[in-house]
């Protein structure tokens, strides 16, 4: 089951999981374009209801794998858009529905981003806390989303938006590695450096321009990646071949973390929300 699967690496993803043989449920707001899937699916993930009504009416009791790809990139969004599809729909639809179909020996798998790095500091985690609590429900996160929004003036763009809902799916995927091994199922994320899909040309938009972009995106490969180099990590993690691999967010930058975290780059995503939007402010 593929999430975003009409566009981007979803769709790249699909294309290869359907050349493996493997039957591929297709969810997005269109139809896939792949040939080959076993069905595809047109449901919105800002929404629960149509959530709610894919999962109890149309798909499968039964399946081996989720891939959560869907997202958007919060520049023409608003921050609670944003969050509702990058992060509320994915915590809704595994809390509420994964656990009881996933059979053992499973995966599940996010694109999270490189934008959700340091998810794991103490400062940062605390921000977190209150979107992964597994209490909240679908209407609590929405209390939640409108509530941080409104703690920092009532107009956060989007962008911090993607930060934040990235970072949560990071943390999240971590606290939730003992709940599903109890039932032999992996969980992971892949955090995508810049990459030419359907989203380069919004993140272009918010970096000043493509020149501007590449310019600081291509890192050690000399290139942005592609939706295919996405597509095989996130095959890998979901297939036997990463069977002893859980919570594992899989940096596919080609070393850009890496250099960061040795010093060799200077560390650029080590702020806090709260730093980042105090510094915006002044
Ligand atoms: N492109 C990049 O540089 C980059 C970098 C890091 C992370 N990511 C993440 O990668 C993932 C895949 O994005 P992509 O780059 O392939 O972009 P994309 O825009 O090509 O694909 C995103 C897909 O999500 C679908 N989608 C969006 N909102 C939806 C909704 N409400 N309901 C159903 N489907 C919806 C879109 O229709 C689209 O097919 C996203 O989660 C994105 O945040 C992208």
């Amino acid at each position: 089951m593929i999430t975003g699967a009409a566009s981007g690496m979803a769709r790249a993803l699909t294309e290869v999981l359907v050349d493996l043989g493997a039957e591929v449920y297709a969810i997005d707001r269109v139809d896939s374009p792949v040939p080959g899937v076993k069905a595809s699916f047109v449901a919105d993930l800002s929404d629960q209801n149509s959530i709610d009504e894919l999962f109890t009416t149309r798909l499968p009791q039964e399946f081996g794998a989720f891939f959560g790809v869907a997202g958007l990139a919060g520049v023409h969004n608003t921050f609670a858009e944003t969050m509702t599809v990058n992060y509320t729909a994915n915590k809704y639809l595994t809390d509420a529905y994964l656990a009881d179909r996933i059979t053992t020996g499973g995966s599940i798998a996010y694109v999270t981003s490189a934008g959700g790095l340091r998810w794991e500091y103490p400062e940062i985690r605390a921000e977190l806390a209150p979107f992964t609590d597994p209490a909240a429900d679908w209407a609590a996160l929405t209390e939640r989303i409108e509530a941080f929004n409104a703690e920092h003036g009532g107009e956060l763009p989007g962008f911090v938006g993607y930060l934040l809902s990235k970072r949560a799916l990071n943390l999240f995927v971590a606290e939730r590695v003992e709940t599903f091994a109890a039932s032999g199922v992996r969980i992971n994320a892949v955090l995508p450096s810049m990459t030419s899909t359907g989203m380069l040309g919004d993140f272009a938009e918010q970096r000043g321009g493509m020149d501007n972009l590449k310019a600081g995106s291509t890192g050690p490969a000399g290139r942005l990646a592609e939706p295919l180099d996405m597509a095989r990590a996130l095959a890998f993690l979901g297939s036997d071949l990463g069977g002893f691999l859980s919570g594992v967010h899989l940096d596919v930058d080609y070393g850009m973390n890496a250099l960061e975290l040795a010093g060799i780059t200077p560390m650029r995503t080590n702020r806090t929300l709260a730093e980042m939007l105090a510094q915006r402010a002044s």
